[in-house]
C-alpha cells in the first residue's frame, strides 16, 4: 500500500482541540459547558487595530507583498524590540510571519538536522516536541518542578548538553504554567549556549503578559546576531489570535534561509493584518494594561478558588493566562481528572500531560473567561467530588 512520508507519521497535533471538540460534542447534547482549555484572550482586537486592518483593505492592500513583510511593519518591529528588549536589531534581522507559529516551525527547520539534541521546557508547548519528532532530531525535555515554581534550571540543562545538542527552546511566560523566568537565569542559559556553540529559540508571545514582575529575553547577550532568535507576535496580548501575525528577529543569514522558507511556503503574510500590526505597535497602548489588570483578578480568582478544592493545590503563577493545579492528592492521573471534570462538572480543562510527561499530576485551566464563569466553575468542580 502507498505509504505517506516518516515525518507525515512523526508530526503531531494539540489536545487542546481535541478536548474543545469532546466539549463541543457534549454540548450539541444539551450539555452546557464552561471552558477553560482554550488559549485566547476572551477580549476582541482593539478597534482602532481592527479599523486599520478595515481601512488597508478598502485601501487596496489585498496583493502579495514581500515574503520577508512589509518595511513599514518590519521598521515599527524594530522600534518595538529597542523599547521593549534594549537593543535594536537591524531590519535585516527582522521577518514577519503569518502567526508566531511559523517562526517556531521555520527557525528548527533552519537549524536542526536528523539527530540533533533539542532541549526544551516539560511541561512545555506540544509544538516544539512534534516539529522536533518530525525532523528526526532527538527530544530533551528538562522537567519543569513545581518547587522551582515551574521555572528551567540552567544547571538541568547544563547536565544534559552532549556533543550533539544544536538547540535550546525557552518560552518565558511559560505555556502552560505561567512561570516567568528571572533575568539571571536566561543569562546563565545564554552563556551556556555560547559556550557550548549552540542556538537559543526564545518564544516571547506571551512577553507583556507578566504579573508584578518583568520580563526578559535571553537574545539581548547576543542580539539576536550569532544564535539566539527571538520570537514574537500579536495573537495574545493585542487579542488577535484569527489575524495570523508575528515576528522574528534572527541572525542575518538564517533571516535570508528564513525568508526563502517564506517564500516556499506561503508567499506572504496577508498585507492588510500587516498594516493592522503596525497600528498595533504605534497607536495606543492602553488595551495592554487594562486587559493585564482585569486577568490579574481574574487569576486571583481561579488560584483562590482552585486552592478551595479537596485534592487541589495552585501557585500563584507570574505570567501569561494559565494556572497549573496540582491535582495528585485527589488520586487521578491527569487524564483521568480532566475527564471527570468535563463530564461530571461540565468544566473543560487539560490534562498536564498534554504538555509532556512531566505534566502528569496537573491541568492546566486558561481563565480567559468571566469571574462568573470561574465562581461558577469551582462550584461545579467541588459539588462533582
Ligand atoms: C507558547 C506559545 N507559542 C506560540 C503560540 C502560537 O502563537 P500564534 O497563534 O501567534 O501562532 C502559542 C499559542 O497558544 C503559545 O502558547
Amino acid at each position: 500500500m502507498i505509504q505517506l512520508s516518516k515525518g507525515a507519521d512523526r508530526i503531531y497535533g494539540e489536545a487542546a482541540f481535541e478536548v474543545l471538540a469532546k466539549a463541543q460534542e457534549l454540548e450539541r447534547k444539551g450539555k452546557s459547558i464552561l471552558h477553560f482549555e482554550i488559549g485566547e484572550p476572551d477580549m476582541e482586537t482593539p478597534d482602532n487595530i481592527a479599523k486599520a486592518g478595515i481601512k488597508a483593505i478598502q485601501d487596496k492592500k489585498t496583493h502579495y507583498v514581500p515574503s520577508i513583510g512589509l518595511l513599514e511593519l518590519r521598521k515599527s518591529v524594530q522600534d518595538e524590540i529597542e523599547k521593549t528588549r534594549g537593543y535594536r536589531p537591524d531590519l535585516e534581522q527582522v521577518v514577519i510571519t503569518p502567526g508566531l507559529k511559523p517562526g517556531i516551525f521555520f527557525s528548527m527547520l533552519a537549524i536542526i538536522n536528523q539527530g540533533d539534541e533539542v532541549i526544551y521546557q516539560d511541561p512545555g508547548y506540544p509544538t516544539y516536541g512534534s516539529v522536533t519528532s518530525f525532523i528526526g532530531g532527538k527530544s530533551i525535555p528538562i522537567p519543569l518542578l513545581e518547587e522551582n515554581e515551574f521555572r528551567m534550571n540552567p544547571d538541568d540543562i547544563k547536565d544534559k548538553i552532549t556533543g550533539k545538542t544544536k538547540l535550546i527552546i525557552i518560552n518565558s511566560p511559560q505555556n502552560p504554567t505561567g512561570s516567568v523566568m528571572t533575568k539571571s537565569e536566561l543569562e546563565d542559559i545564554a552563556m551556556l549556549a555560547e559556550e557550548h556553540d549552540i542556538y537559543i529559540v526564545s518564544d516571547e508571545i506571551y512577553s507583556k503578559m507578566t504579573y508584578d514582575t518583568n520580563h526578559y529575553t535571553p537574545t539581548s547577550r547576543d542580539e539576536a546576531k550569532k544564535r539566539s532568535v527571538l520570537l514574537d507576535g500579536f495573537s495574545k496580548y493585542y487579542a488577535m489570535t484569527g489575524w495570523r501575525l508575528g515576528y522574528m528577529i534572527a541572525p542575518k543569514k538564517m533571516a535570508e534561509r528564513l525568508q526563502d522558507f517564506l517564500v516556499s511556503a506561503v508567499s506572504c503574510t496577508a498585507a492588510f493584518t500587516q498594516w493592522a500590526g503596525v497600528e498595533a505597535l504605534t497607536g495606543n497602548q492602553s488595551f495592554i494594561s487594562e486587559m493585564m489588570t482585569r486577568f490579574k483578578e481574574k487569576r486571583d480568582t481561579i488560584v483562590k478558588g482552585l486552592n478551595t478544592i479537596p485534592g487541589f493545590k495552585c501557585l500563584f503563577p507570574k505570567g501569561a493566562f494559565y494556572a497549573f493545579p496540582n491535582i495528585k492528592e485527589t488520586g487521578m492521573n491527569s487524564q483521568e481528572c480532566a475527564d471527570h471534570l468535563l463530564y461530571k462538572a461540565g468544566v473543560a480543562a487539560l490534562p498536564g500531560t498534554a504538555f509532556g510527561p512531566y505534566g502528569e499530576g496537573y491541568l492546566r485551566f486558561s481563565y480567559a473567561t468571566t469571574l462568573e464563569n470561574i465562581d461558577i466553575a469551582i462550584n461545579k468542580i467541588k459539588e462533582s467530588f
